[in-house]
């Protein structure tokens, strides 16, 4: 972590109140309230989750809250088990339960294509479809258990197919629409997927995404041979491409369901509360992509709860979560959370800025939204464009702006605060992962003041803290001084942790609980203000945020040196003021090839090939050789100091040849 970017956020003093009309009807209306049930949390979390949970459908209570796995005693790094003895199917919660109350009517999803079609699925209908769907999943024979892979664009169905999973007690894996042939069957193989389901494809600014094609080169992967059908859900039909049908393999959605929803799925396969529900693969340190194992009850939970205090959810609302349903958010606070909560969602298909830049504001316009929850990444790229685009619209309906995914910087705050928040909504910043399947900590709506840039308190249940690593204490670690930067670790388990990485115990606890021996570590940097306010500064291990995108620089570099003419690869991440971080790799070559802008453009659809078009360098630099310590390791600290045209500071001791360094920071190759 560069002492910079710590006094960058060093100067951010600026505090803003909620206003009292929104206080007074908060669900948390005080600091003071927030301390008492976060003390609570801590304290008594047996009286905490059982009253927050009320609402939910478990068959069975949990006989015990916590513990460690197959242990006795309270949980414990790394193996936890969470609300021990339960039985319950999620889907009780996020539709059954709705459907015997005043909600069965409710929309659940108001979707819009992105050419501008609208649909509106109530919650009769999407559990009307969830069974359907779930029917003829388990007639092709799917079984509790049993792993589903989901690659498809932002349409209801895709909520539909991860419900009728988890209905048949089944583990889907999404797979986020912009991942290429490669990725998937990457991630097809290591989960043993036995059934992929597709579309035929999706639009995306202006031009249709041909998904079903795109599966059909996964799955025709030798390592991909788990897969024994591929269902394709018929979106564009007509408008959309010639879609090719492998012969008792691939199968349509529309054909296999039938209209009554007589069949095995009307029950819900009853599950414990440590069955697996999904799994959904990210970046890490090394090459290949983790895969985050997420369970029933604790999932459920934490995304319910949380999602009720942190969006200060109504009935009334309209709540619109812009993140596609292929990353993490877009299963917790797209599915999970609110239709836990029964609250009504907005979906939207397609681009930001199709066919221009007031989409977003047309949208919150035209459906009402109260709620929206954006990334720093989307926020940046509206200011660019203008305060014209928002202004065309009637934004009156916005009562509550969040933030997720990266740190937001003052300025975007600030104008998310002003241009589209007109000053009146609370603007709550929520910290968290994939692996925590819940927000970690936020500005509580209406309970405290907001700082722009900050992440605020602790989430209940959850204890952070800031420090530096201590041999000398038993813990292997001390907390740091208020306002002093240092690793961020979260110090007990919590109910939506992950629960390892899928058939990789070792490295669950190697990534997780190895930098400090026993508590989990983030992987980023923070500082904790007077205020004990959270100021996430990013992330310090091998892993990017390149606009909101996670990406493993490990798995840039195999993606590299997989080409012919790639000898050696480094990526690191530079200051970016769009995406946050932008991608920038060194590369040298074998023998024979020519370092030039052809090979870099080759190189680059390379990536996109291997990865996703999302993850291509945004600069190729040829180099002689990559600076390395005696013992062979790349220095990347040195390259993100070039990278970022920065000359290289600190310790260069160890560098094997310092020669290297002088030629990269002039390198006559550059793109
Ligand atoms: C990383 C996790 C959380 C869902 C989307 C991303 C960064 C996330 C914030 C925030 C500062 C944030 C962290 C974290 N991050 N939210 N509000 N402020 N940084 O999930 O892909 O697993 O990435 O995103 O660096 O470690 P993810």
């Amino acid at each position: 972590m560069s002492n910079e970017s710590i006094t960058s956020v060093l100067k951010e003093a600026r505090r803003f109140a909620p206003s009292k009309e929104f206080s007074e009807r908060a669900r948390v209306s005080s600091r003071e309230d927030y301390e008492r049930l976060y003390k609570e949390s801590l304290e008594d979390p047996e009286t905490f989750w059982r009253r927050e949970s009320a609402d939910l459908v478990f068959r069975e209570p949990w006989k015990e809250t916590s513990r460690e796995k197959g242990g006795k005693g309270p949980a414990k790094f790394p193996f936890v088990e969470w609300f021990v003895g339960a039985k319950l199917n999620v889907t009780e919660s996020c539709l059954d339960r709705h459907m015997s109350t005043w909600r069965r009517n409710k929309a659940a999803i108001l979707w819009e294509g992105e050419l501008g079609e609208t649909r509106t699925v109530t919650y009769a209908e999407l559990y009307r479809e969830t069974i359907r769907l779930a029917n003829a999943l388990a007639k092709l024979g799917v079984q509790k258990g049993d792993r589903v892979a989901i690659y498809m664009g932002m349409i209801p169905e895709v909520a539909v197919a991860m419900l009728a999973c988890a209905r048949l007690g089944a583990v889907h894996t999404v797979i986020f629409g912009g991942f290429a042939a490669e990725a998937i069957a990457q991630r097809v193989a290591d989960s043993q997927a036995k059934i992929v389901i597709t579309q035929d494809g999706g639009y995306r600014r202006g031009n249709v995404l041909a998904l079903k094609e795109v599966v059909d080169r996964a799955v025709s992967q030798p390592e991909a041979k788990s897969v024994e059908k591929v269902v394709v859900f018929r979106h564009l039909g007509e408008r959309g491409p010639h879609v090719h049908m492998t012969a008792d393999r691939d199968v349509w959605w529309n054909d296999i369901v039938e209209e009554s929803i007589a069949g095995p799925a009307k029950e819900a396969t009853i599950v414990d509360a440590e069955h697996p529900l999904y799994i959904l693969y990210t970046s890490g340190s090394t090459g290949k992509p983790k895969g985050v194992l997420h369970t029933t009850a604790g999932y459920l939970v934490g995304t319910h709860v949380s999602f009720k205090y942190a969006f200060d959810a109504r009935d009334e609302d309209v709540y619109w979560c812009t993140a596609d349903v292929g990353w993490v958010t877009g299963h917790s606070y797209l599915v999970y959370g609110p239709f836990s909560n029964g609250a009504t969602c907005v979906m939207y298909e397609g681009a930001p800025n199709y066919p221009d830049w007031g989409r977003f504001w047309s949208i919150v316009e035209r459906w009402g939204v109260t709620t929206l929850y954006t990334a720093p990444t989307a926020i940046r790229a509206f200011i660019r464009q203008g305060e014209a685009w928002p202004n065309k619209y009637d934004l009156s309906s916005l009562r509550l702006l969040g933030s997720v995914g990266e740190p937001i910087n003052p300025e975007a705050w600030i104008w998310y605060n002003e241009v589209i928040g007109k000053g009146r909504c609370p603007i709550v910043d929520t910290w968290w992962q994939t692996e925590t399947g819940a927000i970690m900590m936020s500005t509580l709506p209406g309970a405290v003041f907001t700082k722009p840039g900050s992440t605020g308190l602790p989430w209940f249940g959850v204890e952070p803290a800031v420090v530096a690593k201590d041999p000398s204490n038993p813990s292997g670690y001390r907390e740091v001084d208020a306002n002093q930067g240092g690793l961020l670790i979260l110090k007990r388990p919590w109910p939506s942790m992950l629960r390892t990485v899928w058939g990789d115990d070792d490295r669950f606890k190697k990534q997780y609980f190895s930098e400090i021996d026993g508590v989990y570590f983030t992987g980023d940097g923070a500082r904790k203000d007077e205020d004990g306010y959270h100021w996430v500064v990013g992330r310090i291990d091998d892993v990017l945020n390149v606009a909101g995108h996670r990406i493993g620089t490990a798995e840039i570099e195999s993606a590299l040196v997989s080409h012919p003419a790639v000898a050696e690869a480094a990526a690191v991440g530079r200051p970016d003021d769009l995406k946050g971080q932008a991608l920038v790799v060194f590369v040298t070559v074998k023998p024979g090839n020519k370092p030039n802008s052809d090979l870099a453009g080759r190189l680059g659809d390379h990536v996109a090939n291997e990865i996703g078009k999302f993850a291509k360098p945004d600069q190729i630099r040829f180099a002689d050789a990559l600076p390395k310590t005696r013992s062979g390791k790349i220095m990347r600290r040195l390259l993100k100091d070039v990278a970022a045209g920065r000359t290289a500071t600190g310790d260069t001791s160890t560098l094997e040849d310092l020669a290297v360094l002088s030629k990269l920071a002039s390198d006559k190759y550059e793109e």
